[in-house]
């Protein structure tokens, strides 16, 4: 296959950040979706309607100038300390479409975020009832368990009793990394879903660390040995509805990840689609992307499908070994490697 014509696919997990970096990250994202859940991770986070409303702002800010926009889906950061009254404006705002729960420490900037998750029932309570969508970073953040289970544990001690004490409660478990996510998610109602990245799909922890450590493949969920990947590859290209692209893009400066103590996140937004396309083509699949990219989301979410579609071609590109972040610079996933799609 030479050519392939999708619908204009959404991206349903994303990180724009904030300030100069805005107009770099947003273009990426503009050459391919038609919509975009952003992450509310700012420092500060973004915990109010009014504060996920002037994010919005910035963002569109950001993209006046670009060809086209993407629709920004605003989420609130979920703390102990968050109201149900917020939550309803939230549902009332119309641009406020989901709220993210970080366990406390579990990854970048989320000191602020819930540290006994029973805390938070009564506000899911509400969420519950209003059909707000509860998006999670699956994992546990006690130091005495191994980074590689953080996921799993995350599922048998807190999804699993929270899924059976909310059965109505719309739920994604974000970027999901283990067979244990995979075949949680698959056993579930049509309403409990799961995002899925890229970089889980086309690598495993023998490219953070084999023969050197890579830093540029160190993002959280961590990377989980192959048959994990596996499983992963298998639900994203299986056809169920209840996995979603969702690129977790995380920029980062070079400088920050090539460090004694690199930060957390891969940077995809600039080849997005071409590398789900690779991933789906290496699993002879890729009849099925256009559902998994521009179908599973929106009908997850009870939002229309797109209209517009995207073309991508097999012709091969050199992915830039770096890319502009505002007044800094980030290294991007594949730098300096060659892709075999490319969208027009
Ligand atoms: O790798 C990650 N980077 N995982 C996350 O959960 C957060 C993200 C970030 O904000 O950098
Ligand atoms: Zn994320």
């Amino acid at each position: 296959m030479r050519e392939l014509l999708i619908t204009r696919p959404d991206d349903w997990h994303v990180h724009l950040r904030d300030g100069a970096i805005l107009a770099d990250t947003c273009a990426d994202m503009a050459r391919y979706f038609g919509r975009m859940v952003v992450m509310p991770n700012l420092d500060p986070p973004v915990t109010t309607v009014s504060a996920a409303a002037a994010y919005r702002q910035r963002i569109v800010a950001a993209m006046e100038n670009l060809p086209r926009q993407v629709e920004p889906l605003m989420t609130l950061y979920l703390t102990e300390r968050t109201s149900s009254a917020e939550i309803e404006r939230a549902a009332d705002s119309g641009l406020v479409h989901a709220v993210k729960l970080y366990p406390a420490g579990a990854t970048t900037h989320s000191a602020a975020g819930v540290r006994e998750i029973r805390a938070v029932y009564p506000v899911l309570e509400t969420m519950q009832k209003l059909g707000l969508p509860l998006l999670i970073h699956g994992e546990v953040t006690s130091s005495d368990i191994d980074i590689f289970d953080r996921e799993k544990v995350f599922i048998d001690r807190h999804l699993e009793p929270l899924v059976a004490a909310f059965p109505e409660l719309k739920v994604v478990l974000e970027h999901i990394s283990t067979a244990e996510a995979a075949a949680f998610i698959s056993a579930q109602a049509p309403h409990v879903g799961a995002t899925i990245t890229a970089h889980h799909l086309l690598y495993n922890r023998n490219h953070l660390l084999a023969g050197g450590i890579r830093p540029h493949y160190y993002c959280l969920p961590v990377l989980k040995r192959d048959t994990h990947q596996q499983a992963v590859i298998q639900a994203a290209t299986s056809g169920d509805p209840r996995f979603f692209l969702g690129t977790d893009s995380a920029p980062h400066a070079t400088a920050d990840k090539q460090s004694a103590c690199g930060c957390a996140g891969c940077y995809t937004a600039h080849a997005a689609i071409e590398l789900y396309a690779e991933a789906f083509e290496r699993a002879h699949a890729l009849d099925r992307l256009e559902a998994f990219a521009a179908f599973h989301g929106a009908d997850f979410y009870g939002l229309p499908r797109n209209r517009g579609q995207l073309t991508l071609r097999r012709d091969s590109w050199t992915v830039p070994e770096r890319l502009a972040l505002g007044d800094s610079e980030l290294t991007p996933l594949c730098s300096g490697e060659q892709l075999a799609w490319n969208v027009t």
